[in-house]
């Protein structure tokens, strides 16, 4: 795909980060589709660990994605809200980072995305042991055969994670001249400015 239509040009620059993140989360083939999302640890030290983009709200400014409330993530995020997510995409030649700020949704905010879950994914969310905690035999929490009788098995594990995005920085490596710009969410628009790459 040609990229004289955002190339040098700030506005549909914004655009193409809004498009191809909301292409990530619709699309699993997307480079986009899997994220590294950056925290803080309780300890002061960071925390960066692969999550899927399972939703973009450009009018929100938001990000979605989802996790097991047992793991260190869900208590890290809940006293230390700022977060960095960054993801590359070797096809398009295109990085975005962005930071936020993480909202952990409510237990009812979460029943629409739960519900939206394939069966398969949330066979992680009914394991009966939290997300790194030590297990003398890993063959134990091997998924069963057979899904549950119960489909809602699992579902007080399920969490939402919503990061509201304050910062953009887009990096398109092109042979004819890399091009970097920021994006700085200020008095209700977004306002951008190239950067050196
Ligand atoms: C391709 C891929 C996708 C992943 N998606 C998720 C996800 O959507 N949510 C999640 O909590 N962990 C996901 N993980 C696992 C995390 O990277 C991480 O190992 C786990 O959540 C524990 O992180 P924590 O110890 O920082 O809480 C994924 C890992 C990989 C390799």
């Amino acid at each position: 795909m040609t990229d004289e239509h955002f190339y040098n040009d700030l506005d549909a620059t914004c655009d193409q980060v809004w498009q191809r993140l909301g292409r990530g989360a619709a699309d699993r083939r997307s480079g986009f589709h899997t994220v590294q999302l950056a925290s803080i640890g309780l300890d002061g030290t960071p925390r960066v660990r692969t999550v899927v983009l399972r939703g973009v709200d450009r009018a929100a400014r938001q990000l979605r994605v989802h996790t097991d409330r047992r793991s260190p993530k869900f208590a890290e995020l809940a006293e230390r809200p700022p977060v960095e997510v960054c993801a590359y995409d070797p096809r398009s030649k295109i990085q975005i980072r962005v930071r936020g700020r993480a909202d952990l949704a409510t237990a009812e905010a979460a029943d629409a995305p739960w519900a939206a879950t394939q069966p398969g994914s949330r066979a992680c969310y009914r394991a009966p042991a939290a997300p790194g905690a030590p297990v003398d035999d890993p063959r134990l929490l091997d998924p069963a055969p057979a899904p549950p009788a119960d489909a809602e098995a699992g579902r007080e594990h399920f969490s939402v994670v919503l990061v509201t995005l304050a910062h953009i920085d887009w990096l398109y490596l092109a042979a004819r001249g890399h091009r970097r710009a920021c994006f700085e969410w200020h008095e209700g628009r977004w306002r951008g400015a190239w950067l050196a790459p």
